[in-house]
């Protein structure tokens, strides 16, 4: 939520201009209050009648009222925002920006601005990529601007995808992510996660295991602590370093049954549960006490099923716990990915694709749909991380 967040939303002249119309009603429908301030240019691509129409204020984009000469405050503005978001913001201005051209009121009311600055950069590939925008970008990060990488979104593996403005959805995502993570706004949250593989044990050397990494378990771990949130994290054998933290414990398992044991435990205690764990699904029947040896032409291994931990949690469930669990599928993936929700009792499942290049295992990227019994959210490929940061703000919204 951007409940009360007043928000200086500066203008440019780009031909993304018309999306500000749709960025607007997603910020005031999370609960923000919208200021406009457009350059000259920008006026060229939408109407201040049309903005103000949305925003309920007047637009700002001249020094002096032309109605009344009446001066325009760019330094009140710059008290009044609890952030700054330029979107679309064009080279031109990104330049200005960096290098204090105050030749406008939005570069005035940048000067001007005691809050948080974010910018969502709009322009085609080449404009982007050259040495000059670049620099311009390094600059005002060095100096706390937040960038709003472009061309993460639909078109990202299309070349001409690159530079287009992110979308209104994401970028209102962006700006309620980091309030929420200033505000520590999870702090009252206990939040389970299981994570990584399981390994089961056919003979002392021997195991049946599966390429989970642990990555996204973590990343959500991390999203979590970023906004406050102490974590259990339970995690199968995976390489991954992780960073301690006083919010975060880690219990270590190896085989699904630990993990079973481990989550059944913490779950009483927890405010809410994410299932991100690769849980084997059958296991040895009996694990040999030495190493098996080479004989015959084959080899028979009987295996038990193993308990459906989130099944189990959810079973467990209080009405004020929330569950969120994964599901990975590769046909009728919606159809399956329902049913898991409700069969295994989760308030949200996400459905991961292994048919999109850059998601699944092992890769720091993932294209994922969040379902709820409400809701079919499908998100476009991102990191991990932002992967984490938008099912934490879906399941806590
Ligand atoms: N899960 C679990 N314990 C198991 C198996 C799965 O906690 N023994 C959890 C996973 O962590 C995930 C969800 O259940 O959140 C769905 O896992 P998935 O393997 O897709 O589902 P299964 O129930 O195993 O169904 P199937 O393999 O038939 O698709």
């Amino acid at each position: 939520m951007l409940k009360g967040k007043k928000i200086v939303l500066g203008i440019t002249g780009s031909i993304a201009a018309y999306k500000a119309c749709l960025l607007i009603r997603c910020l005031i429908k999370r609960g923000a209050e919208v200021q406009v301030v457009i350059t000259p240019a920008g006026k060229e691509f939408i109407t201040p009648v049309t903005l103000s129409a949305l925003t309920q204020k007047p637009v700002v984009s001249e020094f002096f009222s032309q109605k009344d000469g009446s001066w325009h405050s760019h330094v009140d503005l710059g008290l009044w925002a609890d952030a700054m978001l330029i979107a679309p913001c064009t080279a031109s201005t990104l330049g200005k920006m960096a290098h204090g051209i105050a030749d406008n009121m939005l570069i005035t009311t940048y000067l001007s601005m005691k809050a948080p600055v974010f910018v969502a950069p709009a322009m085609d590939l080449d404009m982007y990529a050259h040495a000059s925008t670049q620099d311009n970008i390094k600059l005002l990060q060095s100096r706390g601007v937040t960038i709003i990488e472009p061309g993460t979104g639909f078109l990202a593996s299309t070349l001409e995808g690159k530079g287009r403005m992110q979308e209104p959805e994401q970028i209102a995502n962006e700006l309620e992510n980091w309030f929420a993570q200033r505000d520590g706004d999870l702090k009252n949250q206990r939040v389970m996660i299981t994570a990584g593989p399981t390994f089961e044990k056919i003979d002392p050397v021997r195991f049946i295991g599966n390429h989970s990494s642990g990555k996204m378990g973590l990343a959500l771990a991390q999203a979590c602590i970023r906004r406050g949130a102490r974590v259990e994290l339970i995690l199968g054998p995976t390489s991954l370093d992780i960073t301690p933290s006083p919010l975060l414990h880690v219990t270590n398992v190896e085989s699904a049954q630990e993990m079973y044991d481990a989550a059944t435990r913490l779950f009483p205690d927890s405010t809410a549960a994410i299932m991100c764990a690769a849980v084997a699904d059958f296991t040895p029947a009996d694990v040999a006490e030495e190493k098996i040896k080479r004989e015959g032409n084959q080899m028979i291994l009987h295996l038990n099923p193993t308990r459906d931990i989130a099944a189990a949690v959810g079973k467990m469930k209080r009405n004020e716990q929330k569950l969120c669990g994964f599901a990975l599928e590769t046909h009728n993936a919606l159809e399956h990915a329902k049913e898991k929700l409700s069969r295994k009792n989760l308030d949200m499942i996400v459905l991961n694709s292994l048919q999109d290049k850059g998601a699944g295992f092992r890769v720091d990227t993932n294209k994922v749909t969040l379902i709820t019994a409400s809701s079919t959210t499908p998100l476009p490929l991102m990191s991990k991380q932002e992967v984490a940061e938008n099912i934490i703000a879906k399941l806590f919204a």
